[in-house]
């Protein structure tokens, strides 16, 4: 990998595991967050995973070991003096990303290519952000949650985005194991646009007595090789975060993406997936 030194900023659900896959490819990677007790739960969480790993059979216990001290946990921004490549994954908020932005410029090298994992807001509108002279390193690379597991990774130019600059964070994902799609930069990108058709279509069939929420996704699963069907999957994913997509979507594209009734009744409702213990199932025997 020509892509030596990685920094992820956010240690979240997303951040935590894309700094792990750049571990596992053998980076020196620093991930920082904002407090001490968010690094501590990604530490924490990026073991267990190692674990699993392990008790797969996916690598030995030595690779793992040698991975999490590949990893360094900061709150320190500082220690991004010497990335070649960093990552931003904080929260889905344009203030949150631009405010971080100001932090980072002055820290990083002059040809560090930069990324945003964000899942709605416009990478050109992001870009705008850094001074000129940044624009052309800047570019999204949209990660899917579990990242350990997901292998995919949408890579977005922004206009000013250089498209060689582009191709060695491509080929750094690709290195990480990853398979890259690159995809114009619209709202939702591909991946999600997809998804929210398909979940708006499933509540549609439920909201017309069509079939169940378990019928559905049985169907889906055995009709179409789904691995879990569409109500199985907004329960993971997490209602709230599914109707806030498609509300975003909806501001886009108009009426094809209209959040059905249903969707808003089952958020108002409180059932707002398997964190929760209520979703289309219940969870709660679980807890
Ligand atoms: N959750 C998903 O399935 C998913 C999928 C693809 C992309 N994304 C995108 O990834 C990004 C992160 O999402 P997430 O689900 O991991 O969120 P999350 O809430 O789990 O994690 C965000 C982390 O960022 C940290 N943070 C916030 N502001 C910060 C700052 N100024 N400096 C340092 N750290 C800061 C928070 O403390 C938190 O630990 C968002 O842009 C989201 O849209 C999410």
């Amino acid at each position: 990998m020509d892509i030596k030194t990685v920094g992820v900023v956010g240690a979240g659900m997303m951040g935590s595991e894309i700094a792990l896959v750049f571990a596992l490819a053998g980076a020196d990677v620093v991930l920082a967050d904002k407090g001490a007790e968010a690094l501590e739960r990604a530490r924490s969480k990026l073991a267990g995973v190692l674990e699993k790993g392990v008790a797969k059979g996916a690598y030995d216990q030595a690779a793992a070991d040698e991975t999490l001290a590949r990893l360094t946990f900061t709150e320190d921004l500082q220690t991004f003096a010497d990335r070649d490549l960093v990552i931003e994954a904080v929260f889905e908020d344009e203030g949150v990303k631009a405010d971080l932005y100001r932090r980072l410029e002055p820290v990083l090298p002059a040809d560090c290519l930069i990324a945003s994992n964000t899942s709605s807001i416009s990478i050109s509108v992001l870009a705008s952000h850094w001074p000129e002279a940044r624009r052309a390193r800047f570019m999204g690379l949209h990660f899917f949650s579990p990242v350990s597991r997901m292998k995919l990774v949408e890579v977005i130019p922004g206009f000013d985005t250089d498209p060689e600059a582009l191709a060695r964070a491509r080929a750094a994902c690709e290195a990480a194991g990853k398979v890259a799609v690159p995809v114009k930069d619209v709202v939702g990108f591909a991946v999600n646009r997809l998804l929210m058709a398909f979940f708006i279509e499933a509540n549609k069939l439920v909201e017309e007595g069509v079939a169940t929420p378990e019928d559905i996704d049985t169907a889906c699963r055995l009709g179409l090789g789904h691995p879990v069907g569409p109500f199985k999957l907004l329960d993971e994913v997490s209602n709230p975060l599914a109707l806030q997509v498609m509300e975003i979507l909806h501001e886009a594209y108009g009426p094809r993406f209209q959040p059905p009734l249903l969707m808003k009744q089952m958020v108002g409702a409180g059932r707002h997936g398997r964190k929760a213990g209520r979703g289309w199932y219940d969870y709660r025997e679980e807890s």
